[in-house]
């Protein structure tokens, strides 16, 4: 009797489909691929999906939920401008403090943008009923108030791992004594030095800093602007129902998790496709191999300098294997043994069984797409998080790195290092052992993420995964003030104890030795 009743329920149940309002106004290059493939795995989940972003998919999607492209023009175009006034081939002549300032001020502007966006108004003011609102945490904290205009829950992507910019929002530890910022340099399996600690403290302090000082108070500005009733941005901070970050034990030293952060990291790789035809001749017909370089979607080759150029081009040149270039334009002395395109599907091409070496600028997204598939890498760190990926990955023995700002960048020393790479079988080894762990998990992790996304919307916010530390300030959160009272009073109590020893002891020995004991010989 029972039975169709379940049989019904069970149905309702799965087909069950939810509202999503993916917030990706500044989304370009590597990100774009992450919030995309984020929406898109929610829409082929059969959910409703509107994704606002600077671009709009060429040809409409085939999904079972609807998808929806809500592209905010000229956004493209800001961000462009942006990165080139960023100008990452030439951070190294700005000072650290400049560098934070240059970044915070294109991320206040571009957030500015997007409040004050026709789009965005409209859909400020609309009635539309959204089940959860999901984000990119990069310094567009304004945003964050979506949730609470639409009273729905939030849920924040994060392109990184579990790190200091991230875990105040859900109340994670930041294990400041034997986790390294991501600035900081250093083999993450070997305790810091009292000096490294020190420092490392100084940078999670930096970053509190500026997120709470600084940022936020530019945030509630913006947000008070555009909206009548603005909502307190320090509730909507840390009001975040689930975080999704791109991270995996296999690429980061394992750390601890709140319960409300799940790790997705490597969800936006798909199952390798067949190739064009071109490329496969190209890598079928590499007998000796083929070498891969590529510094992302965002770095440009063709910007870098001429004399670093012939560099490459050089070393390149004279080896046996085959080379595949990502580069944006023209190559004039292109050798006979390299083929150079302006976009290349890197996934399917490091599928390839005959590729050896991917030299690459140490993306988070390449160093985890190499790992899926297991080759090794020369990785050559421009900026941002690249140095530490780089480093981290040099550490687990699969990478050998030469920073590009190295003053030490010659000939003789690239063509070292990728000879090492390519003739040493250890590296192989080892990144194969990586990506072994890589695979081994319960659940696929795009699975993953669509899962911990539902359960969001089914438990209204899943509000008992919170912990309570998001609610107290950081001195009582790491019991700074007990330790303070505690200190003080057993300072207090030692003195005492001292002061009267000292008084029993002076008058014993005026009774037993007056007088001549009192100097030492
Ligand atoms: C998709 O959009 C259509 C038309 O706007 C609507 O009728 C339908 O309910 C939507 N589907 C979902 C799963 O929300
Ligand atoms: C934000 O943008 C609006 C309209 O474009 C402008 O009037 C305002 O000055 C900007 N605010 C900041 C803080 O940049
Ligand atoms: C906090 O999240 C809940 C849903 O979990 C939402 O209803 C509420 O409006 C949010 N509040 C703020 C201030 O963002
Ligand atoms: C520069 O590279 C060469 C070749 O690998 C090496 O012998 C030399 O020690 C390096 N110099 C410095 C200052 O690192």
């Amino acid at each position: 009797m029972w039975k169709p009743v379940l049989v019904i329920l069970c149905v309702c149940y799965f087909v069950q489909s939810a509202r999503y309002l993916g917030l990706f106004p500044t989304s370009t290059g590597s990100h774009y691929i992450l919030d995309f493939k984020l929406m898109k795995a929610l829409a082929d989940a059969g959910h409703d999906v509107t994704f606002v972003s600077p671009t709009k998919q060429k040809e409409p999607l085939k999904t079972k939920g609807n998808f929806t492209d809500l592209e905010l023009e000229g956004f493209a175009e800001i961000m462009q401008k942006a990165m080139v006034e960023f100008n990452p081939f030439e951070i190294n002549k700005k000072s650290f403090l400049t560098m934070m300032k240059l970044m915070m001020t294109i991320f206040v502007d571009s957030t500015n943008a997007t409040m004050h966006h026709p789009k965005i108004l409209q859909l400020l003011n609309s009635n539309e009923k959204y089940d959860a609102v999901i984000m990119e945490h990069f310094q567009n904290d304004a945003l964050k108030v979506f949730s609470a205009v639409f009273n729905c829950p939030l849920i924040i992507l994060f392109s990184l791992g579990p790190n200091s910019w991230i875990n105040p929002t859900v109340g994670n530890p930041s294990e400041i004594s034997y986790i390294r910022h991501f600035f900081a340099s250093g083999n993450p399996t070997e305790p810091m030095t009292f000096l490294e600690r020190t420092k490392n403290l100084f940078f999670y302090v930096v970053d509190y800093f500026l997120a709470f000082y600084i940022s936020l108070p530019q945030h509630q500005q913006l947000v008070n602007s555009v909206l009548e009733n603005p909502p307190n941005i320090y509730d909507s901070y840390f009001n975040a129902s689930l975080v999704l970050l791109n991270s995996h034990t296999s690429i980061y030293a394992p750390q601890p998790l709140v319960p409300s952060m799940v790790e997705i990291g490597g969800y936006h790789i798909d199952p390798p496709k067949k190739l064009p035809q071109d490329l496969q001749d190209f890598l079928d017909s590499a007998k000796d191999g083929v070498v891969y370089f590529s510094m992302g979607s965002n770095l440009k080759s063709k910007n870098m300098p001429d004399d670093r150029k012939k560099i490459f081009l050089n070393v390149l040149g004279r080896l046996k294997q085959k080379v595949i270039w990502k580069f944006e334009e023209d190559l004039p002395g292109k050798p006979s043994n390299m083929l150079i395109k302006k976009w290349l599907p890197q996934q399917d091409i490091l599928a390839h069984p005959n590729v050896r070496l991917f030299i690459t600028h140490g993306g988070l997204l390449s160093t985890t797409e190499t790992i899926y598939h297991g080759v090794p890498i020369l990785a050559i760190p421009v900026f941002g998080d690249q140095p530490a990926n780089a480093e981290r990955a040099q550490y687990a023995g699969y990478a050998l790195k030469l920073d590009y700002h190295d003053t030490n960048f010659t000939e003789e020393r690239l063509s070292y290092l990728i000879n090492e790479l390519l003739n040493n079988p250890k590296y192989r080894e080892n990144v194969q052992r990586r990506s072994k762990l890589f695979h081994d998990r319960p659940m696929k992790p795009k699975d993953t993420a669509v899962y911990w996304m539902e359960y969001v919307v089914r438990n209204n916010g899943a509000r008992h995964l919170r912990v309570g530390g998001i609610n107290i300030p950081w001195y009582q959160y790491y019991l700074l003030d007990v330790m303070l009272v505690l200190t003080v009073m057993v300072s207090i109590v030692l003195y005492a104890v001292i002061f009267i020893l000292r008084r029993i002891c002076r008058k014993l020995r005026s009774k037993v030795h007056p007088v001549k004991k009192v100097k030492k010989q």
